[in-house]
């Protein structure tokens, strides 16, 4: 489901092996995974057994509590989740990214609608999840967004979901419009996974999908003006 940009939703993507369907990320809210999981209900697609997530950031993990099957997580995203879930509700809904920042007030009516639910799987590095005749391995990367990026790679079709991994880090929503603020050793280290991963094609979760190669040829851009 792609992108909705005035709600800030990332896009929520679906891998369909012939044994069980892999969701990518949980989404903003419970509404969010609603709308996915009748979208597929009408494509007549059978509801995600397993929903990775790319990242802790709240767009693509706070609807957990409304997923269908087991969610899973890279051990740093749980470990940002486990923080999320003790912090006070009210300091959550009033500083998460910034006080100017009201995709999050667009979502939740008030600080007590937000629930936080944490992975039922957590892995470390690499994970291979046979869906039945087709491949999804994810990887956890060094990013320039978080400290917890997991990318979800097909083999077989080349595809890659990086979730916001691309992008710069995000303090302001200045960096929002900007893309936000790189730092030169995670870029480099990300840049460098990108190609030993060798897709074909990257989906970032808040824009179109693109070749591998125009973004790393982005990113060295960026890299190349330190
Ligand atoms: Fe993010």
């Amino acid at each position: 489901m792609p992108p909705d940009h005035s709600l800030d939703r990332p896009l929520l993507g679906y891998i369909k092996g012939s044994n069980l369907a892999v969701a990518v990320d949980a989404g903003s809210s419970s509404a969010h995974i609603s709308l996915f999981y009748s979208e597929l209900e009408k494509a007549g697609l059978p509801l995600p057994v397993l929903t990775v997530l790319t990242h802790s950031h709240w767009d693509h993990s706070f609807g957990l509590s409304a997923i269908h099957g087991l969610s899973i997580a890279n051990c740093a995203t749980y470990g940002h989740l486990v923080d999320d879930m003790n912090a006070s509700r009210e300091v959550l809904f009033h500083s998460y990214i910034s006080e100017e920042y009201s995709f999050l007030r667009k979502e939740y009516p008030s600080p007590d609608s937000i629930i936080i639910s944490l992975p039922d799987i957590s892995f470390m590095d690499h994970l291979m999840i046979d869906a039945g005749g087709l491949a999804v391995e994810l990887f956890q990367v060094p990013s320039p967004h978080t400290d917890d990026s997991t990318l979800v790679f097909i083999p077989s079709e080349g595809v890659l979901f990086i979730g916001d991994a691309s992008s710069g880090e995000i303090l302001s929503d200045k960096d929002l419009e900007s893309g936000g603020r790189y730092e030169k050793s995670s870029l480099e280290a990300f840049i460098s996974a990108l190609k030993d991963i060798g897709a074909e094609t990257v989906i970032h979760s808040h824009a179109e999908p693109v070749s591998a190669e125009e973004e790393i040829s982005y990113l060295e851009g960026i890299l190349a003006e330190f």
